[in-house]
């Protein structure tokens, strides 16, 4: 079976990294990371793929400032000699240019920790806690040229407790990320997504939103 070429855009400790790398290993998932590439140097997601044989690159950007698309350029060419056929930003930290987006048309994930379109950009469990909803959760979405707006893959439900703090909401939410980026991976390298407008369809798909709903 074809195993579909991945690259981890990635800039901190790489929880969702490394969901993706245990999945490949337990044969869960017919992909291969080509390269995990960090803006910051001292990302542990670096120390994550080298534990595993796989190419790490730093490339970073500084000088880069105000010239974000020329940032952009390296990471395509590096990605793009890598043979990478699907790219997963996995709490990369950089807003990706129409550079990145026009090299990698509709092959671009990321992963978002709220459910979108509610709460997009950063620091979105505390804005979440602060607003007062009831229910947060993650998104797995196609990159577009917009901030977390491309169309949904698959979303997952978490309730928000009377306790929680931003802390224990964060983590509640990442184990469901680690569960559905590798399933939003799995359906794309399968061929089974099918972007109509905003909306992604499932192709032969017993999945729908309700078997990701609430996973206690
Ligand atoms: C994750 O919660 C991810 O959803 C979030 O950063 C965290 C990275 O954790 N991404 C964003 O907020 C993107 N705007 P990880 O490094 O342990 O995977």
């Amino acid at each position: 079976m074809h195993r579909i070429k991945i690259g981890v855009l990635v800039s901190g400790r790489g929880s969702n990294l490394q969901a993706i790398i245990d999945n490949i290993e337990k044969s869960l998932l017919p992909a291969k990371i080509a390269v995990v590439i960090s803006d910051q140097p001292d990302a542990y997601s670096l120390e994550r793929a080298r534990k595993h044989n796989i190419p790490a690159v730093h490339i970073s950007a500084k000088g880069y400032k105000g010239k974000r698309g020329e940032y952009d350029a390296l990471l395509a060419a590096e990605l793009q000699k890598n043979r990478v056929e699907l790219v997963c930003l996995a709490g990369f930290m950089r807003v990706i240019t129409p550079t990145l987006i026009k090299a990698f048309p509709n092959r671009i994930l990321n992963i978002h920790p709220a459910l979108l379109p509610a709460f997009p950009g950063l620091h979105v469990q505390k804005a979440a806690l602060d607003h007062g909803v009831k229910f947060s959760g993650c998104t797995v979405h196609f990159v577009d040229e917009g901030m977390d707006t491309g169309p949904i893959i698959i979303q997952a439900v978490v309730p928000i407790l009377d306790n929680d703090t931003e802390d224990s909401l964060s983590e509640r939410i990442l184990r469901q990320e680690h569960k559905i980026y590798s399933r939003a991976i799995h359906l794309y390298a399968e061929g089974r997504l099918k972007i109509e407008g905003r909306r992604v369809l499932v192709i032969d798909g017993k999945i729908n939103a309700a078997e990701f709903l609430l996973n206690p």
